[in-house]
């Protein structure tokens, strides 16, 4: 089986990229991230793509004349990197109507709650794991989830959750939010990979490695 041709987008530190190239080389993911890209220069994704040899790509859609001229230059750079699959791990644009049809149903994201609890726009990183705090939850958790051209209102795909103790800080919960999201994405991407993806509507089933 070929493996699955990844472009990874983030903002920020890119640990969930880090637990996808470490996946791909402790042999567990049929998958190579054929590209990362970022919105921010300074971003820890962009270093780590270095630091990997994966090519790196910054774009800010700001520096353009058009949104129109924006999505050329990054759909002809998802192509040329051949992406079969996008990947969203911390990247705080919304991703625009031209790319969402390209790739249809081939893009996803994770995102640090069980939604569609503690989502939507402005609901990112720490504010996330303090609303789930300030609310009193007994329960968070992760989820990955089909992208739409809303902020983490596509179909979900996997959704793990974590208890909330008692005494958690943001910061702790967020260590073990992390933790199950590390996990998640490369499970996900496997699916993908070994094509056991079924979309239906918003029913989206993992089918079981096994019985393919
Ligand atoms: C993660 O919590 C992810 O769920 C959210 O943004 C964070 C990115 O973290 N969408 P990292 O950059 O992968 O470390």
């Amino acid at each position: 089986m070929g493996h699955l041709k990844v472009a990874t987008f983030a903002s920020g530190r890119g640990s969930n990229i880090l637990s996808i190239i470490d996946a791909i080389k402790r042999g567990e993911l049929s998958c190579q991230v054929v590209l990362v890209v970022s919105d921010k220069l300074d971003s820890g994704a962009l270093k780590l793509a270095e630091e990997n040899d994966i090519p790196a790509f910054f774009i800010d859609q700001q520096q353009f004349d058009s949104p129109d001229a924006f999505d050329l230059v990054l759909l002809n750079a998802l192509e040329e990197a051949g992406t079969e699959l996008i990947a969203l791990a911390g990247y705080l644009k919304k991703i625009r109507p031209a790319i969402i049809q390209s790739y249809r149903n081939r893009i996803l994201n994770i995102h640090p709650s069980l939604l569609p609890a503690f989502g939507g726009k402005g609901m990112y990183g720490m504010k996330v794991h303090k609303a789930v705090l300030d609310y009193g939850c007994k329960v968070t958790g992760a989820t990955i989830h089909l992208v739409d051209d809303q902020y983490d209102s596509g179909a979900p795909l996997l959704q793990e959750s974590v208890a909330v103790l008692a005494g958690d800080s943001h910061e702790t919960l967020a260590q073990r939010v992390l933790k199950v999201e590390h996990a998640l994405y490369p499970r996900a991407l496997q699916a993908f990979a070994e094509k056991r993806i079924e979309i239906h509507g918003r029913q989206v089933c993992i089918k079981p490695a096994n019985i393919q």
